[in-house]
C-alpha cells in the first residue's frame, strides 16, 4: 500500500538573529527535522524551510551595544546558526533571512493588497518615548513599579507579580532600560491592520482544520475577548523594511517575519528551478503547509498570519503545530542556575544524535513542556541506543566477519520475528505521521528488546563451538543484522548520521521506509565500527564546567546587561583564560575542498614536527591551491571536534566580514611553523 506522493512544505519559527541557539530552540528544529526526514523517507516531496528573523528593536540595540551595524550582527549570527543547525544534523532545504530582497518585495506586496482592500488604517497614538535616545520604546523596554500592586522592577506590558496588564506609561517611576531616563509620552502616526474584520473568516477556517486541543482553547479565549486592529508600523530608529510611501516608518517585525517563510522558499526556487513557488503558496495550492512553532507564538501563527495570508490572496496553512517549552531539571532555563545551555556548548561535549533521540523519546503531539535531565539523558541513551540497538549489530557482526567471510546467509533463522518487525513499521509510521514520536520510539525499543532476547536465547557464542551448528549460527547472526537494519530504518528520521554509518557498515543504499520489506541475503557487509559511544558522567561534568566558566553574574535578559560594550556571544575573559589559548604558526601542507560542504576546506598543517587536520570555513575566500605552502595562525589546543568529514584538530584564525573577504595568511617574514604567537 503506497500512498500517493504528497507535496509538503514545513516551516519552523524563524530564529531571532540576536543571540546563540539554545537547547530549548532545538526542540522545535529537531521535531520538525524528524518529521521532514520521515516524510522524505516515505517518498514524498517535503521541503523544510527556515531562516533568521532579522528585524526589530532588540537586534538594533544589540548591534548598537556591540558597536557594529545590524547587518553585520545578523550576518554573523546567521553563520553561527547555520553551522549549529548543520552540526545538529538539521536538514533544512533553505536557511535564509527575513532581511532579504525577496522578503521586502513580498512584504510590500502584502501591504499593497491589504491597502487595496481597505485593511490598513492610519491613526495617531501616544507612546512611551526615550528623550535621550530619541526613540519610541517597545513595552518591554520600559520598567517601573506596577500601578496595581506596586511590585518593583516590572515590565511595561504587565506585572509578573499580580498579572495585571497595562500600558508602559501607567507604570509608577518608569525608566527606559536603554538610557535609564524617564520616558515621556509622545505622539506619532501609526498604521493598523484591521484584523478584526477577519474574525468570522478565521473562525470558519479554524473549524475546517484539526488544531491541537490546547490551541483551540487558546483561540477560543481570544475570539471571546474579541480581535483588535494590529499596529504594523514602527517609528525610526528601527531595523526593518521601510513602509513604501513614508519617510521614516518601518514595518513591525511581526509583519515581515512570517512572510519570511515565503521569502525563504522563493529564494530556494531561484536557486532550484525544479521547485515552484506557486505550487506551495497559490490560493488554490494542493500542497500541504505546516508551521512548527513554540507555544509562545501561537497568536501570530493562528490568528494574525492566516488573516494576512487571506487578505493578500494566498493559501492558508494546512495546520499549525505548537510544542511546549524545554525545561531543565523541571525548571525554566536560567543563566544564573547554570541551565542555559547553548547548542554549541552541548555540541562541544556530546553527539547531536543523542539529544535528537532524547527529545524524540519525549515528544508527543500536544503542547506540553518537556524536561531534560542529564542523568536521565545519559541513562536513556546508553540503555536504548548503545545497550539495545547498537548492541545487536556489534554482537552479530563479529561472528559474520570471523566465521562467515563477512557475508550474510541466504536465509534468516526466524521468519516470524522478522515479519513481526516489518509489520510493526505501519504503526510506527502512523506514530511519526501524527508526531507521536515518543510512541514511535517506544515501539521501536520493544522490537529491539525482542531482537536482543532472540539472540540471547540462540546463544551464537556457545553454538559456534559445535561445527554442526555453524549454518544455524550464520542464519541467527544474519537474522540479527537484518533486524538491526529494520530498526535503523525506523530510527533513521531521528538518527540520520547513525543511519548513514549503518548504510556504510551494511554496505547498502540510503534506506527508505519501504526497504524494511526486503531482506539482506547473501550480502557482503563492511567491518563494524562502533556506531555510538556511551555517554559518561565525565562528559556531563565537563559540559557543566564549561557553562559555569562562562557564567556572568548578570541576569537572564541580555538587553539589560550592565556590560554594555560586551559582545553577549563572547563574554569578557580573564587574562588567565586568554593565556590558555595556544596560538601557533602553522604551515599549510595540503589544502583541499570538502565537496559536501559549502564553506569548508580541509587543511593539513604542520606546527613544527606535528601535523594536524583542520576544517576551516574559508572556501569562499581561497582556492585550496593558493594556500599550500603558506603560513597561518591556529589555535593548537582546541579540543578535537568530530565533524561529518573527519576530526578537526584545531582552529584557523581568520579575519574579515566573510564571503570572499576573509584572511587567514600570516606574513611569512621570519615566522616558522610551530612558533608560539603572543
Ligand atoms: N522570531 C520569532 C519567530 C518568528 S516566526 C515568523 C521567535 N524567535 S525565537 O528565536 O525567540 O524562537 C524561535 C522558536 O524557539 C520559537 O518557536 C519559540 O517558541 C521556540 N523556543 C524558544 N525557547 C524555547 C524553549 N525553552 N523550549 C522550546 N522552544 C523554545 O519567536
Ligand atoms: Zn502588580
Amino acid at each position: 500500500m503506497t500512498q500517493p506522493q504528497r507535496n509538503i512544505l514545513i516551516t519552523c519559527a524563524l530564529l531571532y538573529a540576536n543571540g546563540p541557539i539554545h537547547l530549548g530552540h532545538m526542540v522545535e528544529y529537531i521535531q520538525a527535522d524528524i518529521w521532514a526526514r520521515f516524510q522524505r523517507m516515505r517518498g514524498h516531496e517535503c521541503l523544510y524551510i527556515c531562516g533568521n528573523d532579522a528585524h526589530g528593536t532588540p537586534i538594533m540595540i544589540t548591534a548598537r551595544k556591540l558597536g557594529i551595524t545590524p547587518e553585520q550582527l545578523i550576518t554573523e549570527i546567521h553563520q553561527q546558526h547555520d553551522q549549529d543547525f548543520k552540526d545538529f544534523n538539521i536538514a533544512f532545504d533553505n536557511f535564509y533571512t527575513t532581511h532579504s530582497p525577496e522578503n521586502q518585495q513580498l512584504t510590500n506586496l502584502f501591504y499593497e493588497r491589504l491597502q487595496q482592500r481597505g485593511d490598513i488604517v492610519k491613526r495617531t497614538i501616544s507612546q512611551a518615548y526615550d528623550p535621550k535616545e530619541k526613540m519610541f520604546l517597545p513595552d518591554r523596554y520600559v520598567k517601573g513599579e506596577c500601578p496595581n500592586c506596586g511590585a518593583k522592577d516590572q515590565y511595561g506590558d504587565g506585572c509578573e507579580v499580580c498579572s495585571s496588564t497595562y500600558e508602559p506609561l501607567d507604570l509608577k517611576n518608569p525608566i527606559s532600560i536603554i538610557s535609564g531616563e524617564t520616558p515621556i509620552a509622545k505622539q506619532s502616526e501609526h498604521y493598523f491592520f484591521q484584523q478584526q474584520k477577519y474574525a468570522p473568516f478565521l473562525q470558519s477556517w479554524l473549524k475546517d482544520i484539526k488544531l491541537q486541543e490546547e490551541m483551540q482553547n487558546k483561540l477560543g479565549e481570544w475570539f471571546a475577548t474579541g480581535l483588535h486592529e494590529k499596529d504594523i508600523s514602527r517609528d525610526t530608529p528601527y531595523f526593518g523594511f521601510k513602509i513604501p510611501g513614508t519617510e521614516d516608518k518601518y514595518f513591525y517585525v511581526w509583519l515581515d517575519a512570517p512572510i519570511g517563510y515565503m521569502a525563504s522558499l522563493k529564494n530556494l526556487c531561484e536557486r532550484n528551478k525544479n521547485i515552484n513557488f506557486d505550487t506551495y503558496w497559490d490560493i488554490d495550492s494542493k500542497a500541504e503547509l505546516y508551521h512548527f512553532i513554540g507555544k509562545d507564538i501561537i497568536y501570530f501563527h493562528a490568528m494574525l498570519w492566516p488573516a494576512l495570508l487571506h487578505g493578500a490572496g494566498f493559501r492558508l496553512p494546512t495546520n499549525v503545530y505548537a510544542h511546549g517549552f524545554l525545561t531543565i531539571d523541571g525548571q525554566k532555563m536560567s543563566k544564573s542556575r547554570g541551565t542555559f545551555i547553548k547548542g554549541r556548548t552541548y555540541l562541544n561535549h556530546f553527539n547531536p544524535e543523542c539529544i535528537r533521540y532524547y527529545f524524540a523519546a519525549k515528544l508527543n503531539n500536544r503542547v506540553e513542556d518537556l524536561d531534560l535531565n542529564f542523568t536521565d539523558f545519559m541513562q536513556r541513551v546508553n540503555a536504548d541506543l548503545v545497550g539495545k540497538i547498537v548492541n545487536i549489530a556489534s554482537r552479530c557482526a563479529s561472528f559474520i566477519h570471523k566465521y562467515f567471510n563477512g557475508e550474510l546467509s541466504e536465509r534468516c533463522a526466524d521468519k516470524a520475528l522478522l515479519e513481526h518487525c516489518i509489520n510493526a513499521g505501519d504503526s510506527i509510521a502512523e506514530h511519526f505521521e501524527t508526531r507521536e514520536f515518543s510512541r514511535a520510539v517506544r515501539t521501536i525499543m520493544e522490537l529491539a528488546d525482542r531482537a536482543n532476547q532472540y539472540i540471547d536465547a540462540e546463544k551464537p557464542w556457545a553454538l559456534i563451538k559445535e561445527t554442526a551448528k555453524a549454518q544455524h549460527v550464520h542464519e541467527v547472526c544474519s537474522m540479527g543484522l537484518n533486524l538491526f537494519r529494520i530498526l535503523m530504518i525506523y530510527l533513521k528520521p531521528i538518527l540520520p548520521a547513525t543511519a548513514k554509518d549503518t548504510e556504510e557498515f551494511l554496505n547498502i543504499a540510503p534506506m527508505t521506509w519501504n526497504d524494511r520489506k526486503t531482506i539482506l541475503a547473501k550480502h557482503k557487509i563492511n567491518p563494524f565500527k562502533p556506531l555510538l559511544q556511551r555517554i559518561t558522567e565525565e562528559q556531563i561534568t565537563a559540559m557543566k564546567n564549561e557553562i559555569a566558566a562562562e557564567a556572568t553574574p548578570t541576569n537572564d535578559t541580555p538587553q539589560v546587561s550592565t556590560h554594555l560594550t560586551q559582545d553577549p556571544l563572547r563574554p569578557e575573559i580573564s587574562y588567565d583564560d586568554f593565556a590558555k589559548i595556544d596560538l601557533r604558526i602553522a604551515r599549510i601542507v595540503k589544502a583541499e575542498s570538502v565537496p559536501e560542504a559549502d564553506k569548508l576546506l580541509k587543511l593539513i598543517v604542520d606546527i613544527g614536527g606535528e601535523t594536524r587536520q583542520i576544517f576551516a570555513g574559508v572556501k569562499s575566500a581561497y582556492d585550496p591551491a593558493e594556500l599550500e605552502g603558506k603560513l597561518t595562525v591556529i589555535v593548537a589546543n582546541l579540543a578535537p571536534r568530530k565533524m561529518r568529514f573527519g576530526m578537526s584538530e584545531g582552529m584557523v584564525l581568520a579575519a574579515g566580514p566573510g564571503g570572499a573577504d576573509l584572511w587567514v595568511l600570516h606574513p611569512d617574514e621570519g615566522a616558522e611553523a610551530g612558533m608560539r604567537v603572543k
